[in-house]
């Protein structure tokens, strides 16, 4: 009913019950965080099992939507699923279909690559196109001819992609850039394939060889994992089982972390991550001013002082400095002792950020795929918007080093990659909260 002090011609808005973080900047951030297994490894192991046919354990399972919706789509499937303790048990023996419909795909991108173990398993698969996003138009031209090269037949009618091959067979195939998703469906379907494929100018990232691990401790013959040029000797499905393997640790999530000591000043430290997995973002945590010191085997601290020194970042693919975490960065740029700039080379609309930084009162230009950061005393707080999963976390991390309160809301974004994010920052000493 109208609120008959408004006059009529004035549009109520509505309130949402839109969950939020609410966080109160301002407040030096200092402590330890435990990181937890990568999502973007936990994905594509899903779907590596249902080559297994058999029961499998993936250790250091992050509690996230991203997985749960991963589960639902394997259900879907006809495995069976269990997560308990961080840990998931993926009995396949009933997957018995080989279809994954607009519903899952579209919600979860990562999805997608079931396409090759599915195609692997059943001679055929159906598999939606996962469709662009709010980052880029994410095509999958090089997932279609590495399958082709392979010997698939490869149709995209109706927004599916439909594959079937009597037989693969194993092929050197070339991608034109080291795209993680072709890199992974290539290989989870050329484990099965006659002779050997070998994938030039593969993806490098540290996901990729928790995979390929996976894949050798399932019997499969993959070498090669983690350089440009990936070696899979195709062997036959029925000598693949089951296997359980450890999550290697979320790099993005101790990117996040790590950033937070440079967004409040204050000095955290990150344990159960891999060193060895963040040195671009460490060497550019070192040039914005801030200390670093490793701790063998998985602990890294940052301490802060002052404010960060500009830089220039360019975003590149594995070892590169990665795209994900270049919002994140952006955030403490905004408010730098001088002009930064920054350009992302891997998606063609990851700056959507941008907007949100600017409503905290950032000083950010941008012109083609660079922006130009002009670094400002300090951001205030403002109702801000998530419009993908890194972006949120740039906003988090904005609103911890602003002036005043700051809400942010598109939280089912955070959610898809970071388990108990609000909690974290609670326990360094954050003022947030989440209602
Ligand atoms: N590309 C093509 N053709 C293809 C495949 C990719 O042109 O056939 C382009 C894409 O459009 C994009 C670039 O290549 O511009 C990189 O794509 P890639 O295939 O490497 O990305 P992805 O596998 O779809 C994964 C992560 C992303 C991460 C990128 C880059 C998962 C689930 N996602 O995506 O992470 O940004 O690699 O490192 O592994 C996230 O976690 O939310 C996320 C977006």
């Amino acid at each position: 009913m109208q609120n008959p002090s408004i006059p009529p011609s004035v549009t109520q808005v509505q309130p949402t019950n839109e969950p939020k973080i609410i966080v109160v900047g301002g407040r030096p951030l200092i402590g330890s965080v435990r990181i937890e297994g990568a999502k973007n490894a936990v994905l594509k192991m899903m779907a590596a099992a249902i080559l297994a046919n058999d029961v499998c354990v993936i250790k250091n399972v992050p509690d996230l939507s991203d997985v749960h919706m991963m589960s639902e789509l394997m259900r879907n499937l006809g495995a069976k699923i269990e997560f308990k303790n961080h840990e998931l048990t993926i009995d396949t023996r009933g997957v018995n279909d080989y279809e994954a419909s607009y519903e899952y795909v579209s919600k979860l991108r990562a999805s997608f690559v079931v396409l090759g173990p599915l195609l692997a398993r059943f001679n055929q698969a159906k598999v939606s196109l996962p469709g662009g996003c709010a980052i880029g138009e994410r095509r999958i031209d090089l997932h279609e001819r590495g399958l082709k090269m392979l010997g698939a037949d490869v149709v995209v009618e109706h927004g599916y992609v439909y594959a079937n091959a009597s037989e693969l067979v194993g092929a050197k195939i070339y991608l034109d850039r080291p795209s993680n998703g072709a890199t992974e469906n290539i290989m989870l379907a050329s484990v099965v394939a006659k002779g050997q494929t070998i994938i030039e100018n593969a993806a490098q990232d540290p996901e990729i060889v928790n995979i390929a691990d996976f894949l050798n401790a399932m019997g499969a013959k993959v070498s090669g994992a983690g350089t440009y040029q990936i070696v899979i000797d195709g062997v036959p499905l029925n000598e693949l089982h089951g296997a359980t393997i450890d999550t290697i640790p979320d790099r993005l999530e101790a990117g996040t972390f790590l950033l937070a000591a440079l967004a409040t000043t204050g000095e955290v430290e990150v344990t159960h991550c891999n060193p060895h997995h963040l040195y671009s973002l460490i060497s550019k945590i070192s040039e914005m001013g801030a200390e670093v010191s490793l701790y063998a085997p998985d602990t890294i601290k940052v301490t802060m002082q002052g404010k960060p020194k500009p830089i220039d970042l360019t975003t590149h693919p594995y070892p590169g400095f990665p795209t994900d975490l270049q919002a994140p960065v952006m955030a403490i740029l905004a408010t730098a002792d001088g002009t930064s700039i920054m350009t992302e080379t891997i998606y063609e609309n990851r700056f959507m950020q941008v907007g949100e930084l600017r409503r905290m009162g950032a000083d950010i230009t941008v012109k083609g795929n660079a922006a130009v950061i002009k670094g400002i005393p300090s951001l205030t707080g403002a109702e801000v918007k998530s419009s993908d999963l890194r972006a949120g976390a740039a906003l988090v991390l904005a609103g911890l080093g602003a002036e005043g309160i700051s809400e942010v809301t598109g939280l089912h974004h955070i959610d898809r990659g970071y388990d108990n994010f609000e909690a974290k920052f609670l326990g360094l000493g954050a003022n947030i909260r989440r209602i």
